[in-house]
């Protein structure tokens, strides 16, 4: 497209900081003849506290007419847990139905991976984000007694796993090493398990040139540890690919370099990119926050709605402004600045 419709999302804690240079990066990669026009909306905890609103029909309608949505971070240690966390960005990725939650993991160069041997890391997480335990399906009785019971269903359908499954194995038949590994847990959730399972394997035979495999998810645990070059493309639930994530994050550089996107592969819905990383309110305003992750997801952003050249120079300048670190600490404007000047460098027309 000519033309890119954004909506913004700063949020909380640290996202305002981590925003603000993910579209400083987002205006240097563009093309002068591609216009970016942004709306910034103001949702997350000082709504919150003013209104007591998290995310009212009113926005959840304006935000649905753009292109994509660039959202820093949700969470503040003065609102009780969940209240943002299920009525603003799970609502989003629910309203919006963002099946694909993709997470890619590649161990970049400079950083420190604990991993012995910084052995070659390139995999990428496609979470699924609209099921599983997630949905809210459960409920307390006897709340608050010695007799309480709570339960917390995973709901798993045939036709949400079977689109995420497809969508993992499209994107495995487009990398060059065209392996799929499932991860769950079927030798104990055996109803959702064979339901995982078996759509893995039925669809697998219309790719013949994806190798599959499947692992359970605490096997998985280890083998991102003692063995991450084997995995390629990922596929798990909801929950799985929550935890996973955050692992896969610790063993490339750490969480500051974590870029995701919730996406509709149908383009019924805006997709929306975020960091992995939650607003970090111990660090908000020190300039400590790395912005990489942020400026990754614009990367991701804009490979998404067919800037695919753009994209790969964010991430080239990435690449080239980690080789370059040398350890002294940069505040978050300043990695910001040297991410922008490199990509605008790289800009032809
Ligand atoms: C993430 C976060 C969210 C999740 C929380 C904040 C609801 O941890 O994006 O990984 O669990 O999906
Ligand atoms: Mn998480």
């Amino acid at each position: 497209a000519r033309s890119i419709d954004l909506a913004v999302i700063p949020g909380d804690g640290i996202g305002p900081e981590v925003v603000a240079q993910g579209l400083k990066v987002l205006a240097a990669a563009l093309p002068s003849d591609v216009k970016l026009e942004t709306t910034t909306y103001d949702l997350g905890a000082k709504r919150w506290h003013a209104t007591g609103e998290t995310l009212p029909d009113a926005d959840l309608e304006r935000l649905r007419g753009h292109d994509a949505i660039l959202l820093g971070a949700i969470g503040d240690p003065g609102v009780p847990s969940g209240v943002l966390e299920r009525g603003l960005l799970l609502k989003l990725r629910f309203a919006f139905d963002h099946y694909v939650n993709l997470r890619p993991s590649v161990l970049l160069p400079n950083t420190t991976t604990p991993l012995a041997g910084n052995p070659a890391i390139d995999f990428l997480v496609v979470r699924e984000g609209t099921e599983g335990p997630y949905v809210g399906n459960g409920g307390s009785m006897r709340t608050g007694t010695p007799a309480e019971v709570a339960t917390e269903v995973s709901i798993n359908t045939a036709y949400g796993v079977e689109r995420v499954v497809r969508d993992a194995f499209e994107r495995a038949a487009a990398r060059p090493a065209k392996k799929l590994t499932l991860v769950h847990k079927n030798n104990v959730l055996v109803h959702a398990g064979h339901l995982w399972k078996n759509t893995v394997d039925r669809v697998a035979q219309e790719y013949p040139q994806v190798a599959t495999d499947y692992l359970h998810v605490d096997a998985a645990t280890i083998f991102f540890v003692t063995q991450p070059e084997r995995f390629d493309v990922i596929v798990t639930d909801n929950l799985f690919g929550d935890i996973l994530t955050d692992l896969a994050a610790a063993i490339t550089g750490g969480i500051g370099l974590a870029a995701s996107g919730n996406i509709n592969p149908t383009g019924a819905f805006p997709s929306m990119f975020e960091p992995v990383h939650g607003s970090a309110p111990d660090i908000a305003g020190t300039g400590k926050a790395d912005p990489t992750a942020t400026v990754l997801s614009v990367a991701l952003l804009l490979r998404h709605l067919g800037h695919e050249e753009q994209a790969a120079r964010i991430e080239a300048a990435v690449t080239a402004d980690l080789a370059e670190r040398d350890g002294t600490p940069r505040d978050t404007d300043t990695i910001g600045d040297a991410l922008a000047v490199r990509v605008a460098g790289s800009v032809t027309g």
